[in-house]
């Protein structure tokens, strides 16, 4: 191969994360994932499993280290990790939203912060920040889950600004629904007395459906997240995934009025 590389990925144990850990390491990249419970005795994988917990910031700073002692460099840093959350904006306690934004931004800053030091040293290296079509388009009853991605829009935005020039480069993925366990795998806030849970239902019914079958797979969005790492774009955004791109292009130039209505009406909001 043309360029083998050492990725360091969070979130490889399951969902896009694991599909880009064994497309990378099929292509003959030297990649070490992460998962929280990969401790003791490791899963015998295609990629060096390793143990990371992106809200901590010892478990991120020992596993840069660990890929650094074994590799002494990082070339590709893909923040993959991260949870999802539904509930209306009224009820959601505020640990959820904690926890929510612990992962899905600060765990990105965090891991940042430790591998930046070390590609800036290097003079090279890519970073992949794992975004989502709902960092464009505010989901009604995700909208933590929105907010957290909105912030990774605006974080990798600056970040491609700030390492313009440096020889590192910055990559955005906006996937759209990927079949993955993460929805069923959310904390969802669903009260029998809440005054929003015809409309919760009617959605949860929804997000079901554009959950399963309607959705793309994890190995197709891994194998082009793979082909923009091996290119040599330099362009920010990339919207990855069946629909994503269309639905993205629609936020953009449609005017809000008529693209809120067309949120609301594709999730039955108003019945
Ligand atoms: N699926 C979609 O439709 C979709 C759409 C747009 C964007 N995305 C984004 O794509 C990324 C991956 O999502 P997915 O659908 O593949 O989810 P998933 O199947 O639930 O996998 C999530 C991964 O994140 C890891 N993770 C969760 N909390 C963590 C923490 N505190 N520290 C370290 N790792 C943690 C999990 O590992 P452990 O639990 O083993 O630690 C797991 O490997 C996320 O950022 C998600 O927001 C997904």
């Amino acid at each position: 191969m043309k360029d083998r590389k050492v990725f360091f990925l969070s979130g490889a144990s399951r969902g896009i994360g694991r599909a880009l850990a064994d497309e990378a390491a099929d292509r003959g990249h030297i990649v070490y994932g992460s998962s929280r419970s990969w401790t003791g005795a490791k899963p015998a994988l295609a990629f060096h499993p390793i143990t990371m917990d992106v809200r901590n910031d010892a478990s991120v700073r020992a596993a840069v280290k660990e890929v650094l002692d074994e590799e002494q460099r990082i070339d590709v840093l893909v923040n993959n990790a991260g949870i999802s959350l539904s509930g209306p904006v009224e009820e959601t306690p505020l640990d959820a939203v904690h926890d929510l934004m612990e992962t899905n931004y600060f765990g990105v800053v965090r891991t940042l912060q430790a591998v930046l030091p070390v590609m800036r040293r290097q003079g090279f290296g890519t970073i992949v920040n794992i975004g989502s079509a709902g960092g464009k388009i505010a989901i009604p009853f995700q909208s933590h889950y929105s907010a957290s991605k909105f912030a990774i829009e605006g974080l990798t935005e600056a970040l491609w600004q700030e390492l313009h020039g440096t020889g590192l480069r910055v990559l955005l993925i906006e996937p759209g629904d990927v079949r993955t366990e993460i929805w069923d795998r959310s904390r969802h806030l669903i009260e029998e007395d809440s005054p929003y849970l015809d409309a919760l239902v009617r959605f949860h019914k929804i997000k079901k459906r554009d959950m399963g079958d309607a959705a793309d797979s994890p190995g197709r969005v891994a194998a082009r997240i793979a082909d923009l790492i091996e290119s040599d774009t330099r362009a920010l955004r990339h919207p990855v995934a069946r629909l994503a791109r269309l639905f993205i292009l629609a936020r953009k130039l449609l005017p809000d009025a008529i693209f809120l209505w067309a949120v609301r009406r594709a999730y039955r909001i108003d019945k």
